[in-house]
């Protein structure tokens, strides 16, 4: 069995095991897995190449551990609940024998349309069960899957099909978001066209949507699957071998393809779900996230399944039909534990206590919250109105990087302070490092949060770039993993998260490289150079505000930024498109060329009492017509 720690004092003990021995900690949770063969070595760890191996040697098929091992007991439980967009459609509900009938047969379609092991396949889906389906039969079958956010354009889905060189990409017809109809065929098609590497693409009918097929590439999910084995023999995987790829932004140049392996990642996203959650027997979970993002993976897919859970799929959106949506998907299912996203919960406390009104709530036992700092005020009210003062949140710090949760309270168990991430969970080594890279000791500190030991749920790799891993991750601060974020230590010890220092910000829990956005607005004929920085943003917590310099006359500048911002949303997609434009005369740069970011944050945040030091720059005037531009749009 999975170990469940049960008190604080047990709590304390386990982190410090898991620090003074941490291979013993891990083998001891390890072996509650099913292995083929038991693993050789249980760590081989540096963080100058770096090279990080866990459990290696050994052998398994996580499939077997999220699915077969629980038939005998579990068979006719419930799996998967899907809630659709629209809550009068027909929920579905998938017990674990059923789970394991359609990923086995979908095994079967994929290695007959050969896929084998170490193949990449792309999944580009509505949030459907067969998504999580294709994941896991890709697992099954040593493929490694790389999931693209069904809300990326076709440009970006190619970038990351053409990166990875996917043999496969699996779609569907098309979804419905809200009232919002996304053409997903349409795309993909789009994107394949610049995918030289797909051969096979298969399809699932969703919505019954108009689509074009094409002969010999195009297949139907349900024709596929209709007449396919419910057979099939698992791929016996090293501990280290692929089990997917996920891409996701960094401060410069294209997006990264963070690359998890096989065991670590297994082991450390069950523990942390059945730990942090404290999840009990027949419980039913709730994550609103979406599939695309790593939170989808771990703690809708990967976590939950191989804890037996059953674990809760939602289609829609929290604001469709009506602002109550969460409240009755929770009282329908009678969820018992739910995890969002604060700005979900932002935008939810605009409409105030009406929605809740005679939704019965009582079910819920844990509340968690992930993707981006939680504001004091969002906390009190997610607290109040939804748990109604009797369940525990859980903010849980982590990133795409580190596979699962690394802090975090544990529900019920760690004593909580709003807007506090709290404490690391056993076997997290964090360091805070100041800017000249010394670890700051003790307690009431500030820095860049850091991470010195490995953990087994953490990425080994980018995919293909094991150079770019390196210099993203471990270049920063000679042997620390170096998370990009900025932290307080409290007098207690307690960890708050502050935010990226990097340039990277976070939309609505969408982590967005302001490269990225750069690259698209700098596309437009008349838009010769931009910088992109967040602002804080009331419900998305960061908004995008791009200063542009545009080089000729345009006929009207509202025009110009109106077609920059759907411009990016064409080459990104929607979630990304900016939500300020300002044309400037020019960007404050220092004499090497270098835009100085730092002036464009506090003019954008609305901080300019103190922009600190702008002698180094070629022209310190722009600073000041900035400003007064900025006024004006605010
Ligand atoms: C931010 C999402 C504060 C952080 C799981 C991190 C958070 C980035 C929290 C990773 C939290 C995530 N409190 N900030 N509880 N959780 N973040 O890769 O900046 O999409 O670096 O993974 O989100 O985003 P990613």
């Amino acid at each position: 069995m999975l170990p469940q720690i049960s008190s604080f004092s047990e709590y304390q003990d386990a982190y410090l095991r898991s620090i003074s021995q941490p291979e013993m900690f891990w083998e001891e949770i390890a072996q509650a897995f099913e292995w083929r063969k038991p693993w050789e070595q249980t760590l081989n760890w540096n963080f100058t190449e770096p090279k990080i191996e866990w459990f290696a040697g050994g052998k398994l098929n996580i499939t077997e551990n999220c699915i077969d091992r629980h038939l005998a007991n579990r068979g006719n439980q419930t799996a998967i609940i899907w809630e659709p967009n629209n809550p009068n459609d027909e929920v579905r509900k998938i017990t674990y024998s059923q789970l394991s009938e359609q990923v086995n047969k979908f095994s079967n379609v994929l290695q007959a349309k050969g896929v084998a092991k170490g193949d990449r396949v792309c999944i580009y889906m509505p949030m459907v069960p067969e998504a999580a389906i294709a994941m896991l039969a890709c697992a099954r079958i040593g493929a490694i899957h790389s999931v693209v956010f069904a809300g990326f354009s076709s440009t970006s889905l190619s970038d990351r099909i053409n990166d990875a060189a996917c043999k496969v990409l699996i779609t569907a017809d098309g979804m419905l978001r809200g009232e919002k109809k996304i053409d997903l065929k349409q795309i993909a098609d789009d994107a394949i066209k610049i995918s030289p590497s797909i051969e096979t693409c298969i399809v699932f009918d969703h919505k019954n949507f108009p689509i074009q097929m094409q002969n010999g590439r195009d297949f139907d999910w349900k024709e596929l699957m209709s007449t396919s084995s419910a057979i099939h023999e698992a791929t016996e995987m090293d501990s280290e071998d692929p089990l997917f790829i996920l891409y996701t932004s960094g401060s410069t140049g294209k997006p990264k393809g963070v690359l998890h392996t096989t065991a670590g990642y297994m082991i450390y996203t069950a523990y942390t779900f059945k730990n942090v959650f404290q999840y009990q027997e027949q419980e039913v979970f709730c994550c609103t996230a979406d599939i695309g993002w790593v939170t989808g993976h771990s703690y809708i897919v990967y976590g939950p399944l191989l804890n037996g859970a059953t674990t809760l799929m939602f289609e829609g959106i929290p604001s469709y039909p009506d602002p109550g949506r969460f409240w009755s998907l929770i009282e329908k299912h009678r969820i018992n534990i739910f995890y969002t996203a604060p700005t979900a919960i932002r935008a939810l406390e605009v409409f105030g206590t009406e929605p809740f009104e005679g939704k019965d709530l009582s079910s819920l036992r844990v509340l968690g919250s992930v993707g981006e700092p939680i504001n004091e005020e969002a906390w009190h009210w997610y607290h109040e109105n939804v748990g109604k003062g009797n369940c525990p949140i859980v903010d849980t710090w982590w990133q795409t990087e580190t596979g699962g949760i690394l802090i975090s309270p544990l529900a019920n168990i760690t004593p909580l302070k709003p807007a506090f991430a709290t404490l690391p969970l056993p076997g997290v080594q964090l360091a805070i490092l100041d800017e000249k890279g010394n670890e700051l000791h003790g307690n009431s500190i500030e820095g860049n949060l850091c991470i010195k030991f490995p953990w087994p749920g953490m990425a080994r790799s980018l995919y293909n770039d094991h150079e770019r891993f390196k210099s993203a991750y471990f270049s920063t601060y000679a042997n620390y993993y170096f998370t990009g974020d900025g932290c307080k230590k409290d007098e207690d010890g307690y960890i708050r998260i502050t935010g990226r220092v990097d340039d990277v910000i976070n939309v609505s829990g969408h982590r967005i490289g302001t490269g990225e956005v750069e690259d698209a607005i700098n596309e437009h004929g008349y838009i010769i150079e931009s910088a992109v920085v967040g602002f804080p943003h009331d419900i998305k917590g960061q908004g995008i505000w791009a200063f542009v310099i545009c080089d000729r006359e345009h006929h009207s500048y509202e025009e110009l930024c109106n077609e920059a911002k759907a411009h990016v949303g064409k080459v990104i997609g929607a979630f990304a498109r900016p939500d300020r434009i300002q044309v400037v005369k020019a960007l404050p740069k220092t004499r090497s060329g270098k835009i100085m970011r730092r002036i464009l944050r506090k003019i954008a945040e609305g901080d300019t009492s103190n922009l600190g030091d702008t002698s180094t720059l070629i022209d310190p005037s722009v600073v000041d017509l900035i400003k007064i531009g900025a006024e004006e749009i605010r």
